[in-house]
């Protein structure tokens, strides 16, 4: 295992190196002068960092340019030297660099060595405890909870490949007062979760699901319509909180039947959730006293008509009066607040995570805002350790909130059984001539189906708004999931048709068209696009980066024969070789956001 530095990383130390060599001043302040490397579209890279640097400096941004451009040591000079081929000095004082054919084989060749593609770990690996996938027990998954498990899934995957420790929490909503309406009710009609009573009766998730949404619909009309019910329910709530035996054994009974359907949800999407991780808001029941006392003896909490509250300056409710944090209500029941605070400090404390990241959908901002300030205050929560990823919300094609027509939230599971049954007419028609089988057509179609939703979500950046729009997200022209799987499979099947077995090798001395030097430049970016997608937890710029992967692919297929190039074997094994690196980078990249990459399609 060795990573590879990129040729921008390359290039850029070098620029610094010349920069500090032109002009030895800037090398003794204080902040080092940055080139602003990019990649451009007039050579390979231009920096445009000499124009606000002469500025600095009161020279001339194209004197301070052509000094630096001397700086360089001359090719075959030095560590790396032999890899910029070309610099110029352009416009105002911009900075046009051209790499060197060779050298971009040869980091690829570097990167084909390596199991990892030569991508580093982080340099400061720590603790991360992600908050992701939190549904809530005898309820349906809706599209909310979908959003949180993909994001958080690729989020925990691209974290754990670079090296940090990831801790996933699935803060379930296995507790609150609602409990003791359920719990009471099965109390008094013993068979209600009974698979005999249930006329779908059956296994399976969707059958736990049914006799639950059976359960908390009848127990909801009697706790609205009956008070002495109603009263019982309230008394069933603290005899769970003190852990009265039967009421214990009922909630279990309850949360169990969940977890069957959550599972079964999980393993539709093709995501792995542990039940070991699967620790939800009961699981703090017992520090919730310990957290309520610590807050009102050090005062951040204060008591305010009987209720336990946290106040904020600049949390103003509409009547322009404070809107407090509530730790305890009046009757003395804990709510979601108190239970956050007390995981807070299990994970800090006991977990000792370095990061808390929560994500969550943006509608509970103030919610999290509040409560890590309060951990703050408490002495609980280092300054700026937790962060909410906060998810936008998910739209209809009327742009309004993602309904049934009947106003219902629509079921999860029934969203990925259409995505599926889209794709699926997708497969069938693009691999008409494969003579697929239905159960490979079927097998393809969750694999594209599920990826679809995938990509969908996460190639928009988190906090916007997106419309779930399945004929786009299966389409196989333009930003999907099925454009980068397409890419992927054509790859497979010109390795196929070349038949050789053996892993192509790299031929650094040969010339390269321009569509060979476009993908080539673009598969050495994958690491520091990883490094930027972990760092400011974006999948969506790891989703971007594959979709032009995918696309720059397609044009060197497009204008580069692999089989029968041009230039005779050692130039169709270098082909075959750049096939290959796109089809490991591809590989990995999806598997990172949980896509599947089928070999044939
Ligand atoms: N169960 C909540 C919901 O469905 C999400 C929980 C988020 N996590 C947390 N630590 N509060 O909205």
């Amino acid at each position: 295992m060795a990573s590879v530095p990129s040729l921008a990383a390359t290039v850029h130390q070098r620029l610094v190196d010349a920069l500090s060599a032109a002009v030895p001043e800037t090398a003794r302040g204080d902040a080092a002068p940055d080139p602003l490397l990019r990649r451009s579209d007039r050579a390979d890279f231009q920096a445009n960092g000499m124009l606000a640097l002469a500025k600095r400096l009161k020279g001339n941004p194209r004197e301070l340019a052509a000094k630096v451009t001397e700086a360089l040591p001359a090719a075959g000079e030095g560590e790396g030297s032999g890899v910029i081929e070309h610099i110029e000095v352009s416009g105002p004082g911009f900075l046009n660099i051209t790499i060197a054919d060779e050298a971009i084989v040869r980091t690829l060749a570097a990167r084909a060595a390596d199991d990892r593609l030569g991508v580093p770990h982080a340099e400061h690996p720590g603790v991360t405890v992600i908050d992701y996938s939190q549904p809530n027990v005898a309820k349906e998954m809706h599209v909310g909870h979908l959003r949180s498990t993909v994001i958080g899934d690729a989020i925990t995957q691209i974290l754990e490949y670079r090296g940090e420790r990831v801790i996933r929490r699935h803060h379930i909503g296995d507790w609150g007062t609602q409990f003791g309406m359920l719990i009471q009710h099965l109390i008094e009609h013993p068979h209600e979760l009974d698979h005999a009573s249930d006329a779908a009766a059956g296994e399976g998730g969707e059958a736990a699901m049914a006799r639950l949404n059976r359960l908390y619909k009848a127990s909801r009309i009697r706790f609205d319509s009956d008070e002495e019910f109603k009263a019982r329910a309230r008394d069933r709530v603290v005899e769970l909180q003190a852990g009265e035996a039967e009421t214990l054994e009922l909630w279990h009974k309850i949360v169990d039947e969940s977890k069957i359907y959550f599972q079964d949800v999980y393993r539709q999407l093709d995501v792995e959730i542990r039940d070991e991780d699967v620790v939800g808001e009961s699981a703090y029941n017992d520090d919730l006293q310990q957290v309520v006392k610590d807050l009102e003896e050090s005062g951040v909490a204060v008591r305010s008509e009987g209720a336990l509250c946290v106040f904020f300056e600049d949390v103003l409710g509409p009547d322009g009066e404070p809107t407090p944090l509530i730790v305890q209500k009046s009757n003395g029941g804990f709510g979601y607040a108190a239970t956050d605070l007390a995981a807070i400090r299990d994970r800090i404390g006991t977990l000792h995570a370095d990061t808390l990241l929560y994500v969550v959908d943006a509608r509970q901002a103030l919610h999290f805002r509040m409560v890590f300030e309060t951990a703050r205050r408490a002495g609980w929560l280092p300054e700026g350790a937790a962060r909410q990823l906060p998810f936008g919300t998910v739209l209809g094609k009327d742009g309004k909130p993602f309904k049934t027509r009947e106003g219902e939230t629509i079921r999860l599971v029934d969203l990925l059984d259409e995505a599926v049954e889209r794709a699926a007419a997708v497969v069938r028609e693009k691999s008409a001539n494969l003579g697929l089988t239905e159960a490979q057509i079927q097998e393809r179609a969750t694999e594209v189906g599920i990826g679809a939703v995938k990509y969908a979500d996460l190639s928009n950046s988190l906090t916007r708004d997106y419309v779930f729009d399945l004929d786009r997200m299966v389409s196989l022209n333009g930003d999907t999931s099925v454009y980068l799987q397409y890419a992927y499979a054509r790859t497979r099947s010109i390795r196929r048709k070349a038949g050789d077995t053996a892993q192509p090798v790299a031929h650094p001395e040969l010339a390269l068209a321009p569509a060979e030097r476009a993908l080539g430049l673009h598969l050495d970016a994958f690491g520091d696009t990883l490094a930027e997608t972990a760092e400011a937890y974006e999948p969506h710029k790891l989703a971007a980066y594959l979709y032009q992967l995918a696309s720059h692919f397609t044009t060197f297929y497009d204008q580069c024969p692999v089989l029968k190039a041009e230039g005779g074997p050692a130039q169709t094994e270098n082909r075959l070789f750049l096939c290959e690196l796109t089809a490991r980078t591809l590989h990995q990249g999806m598997a990172l956001m949980g896509i599947r990459t089928p070999a044939e399609l």
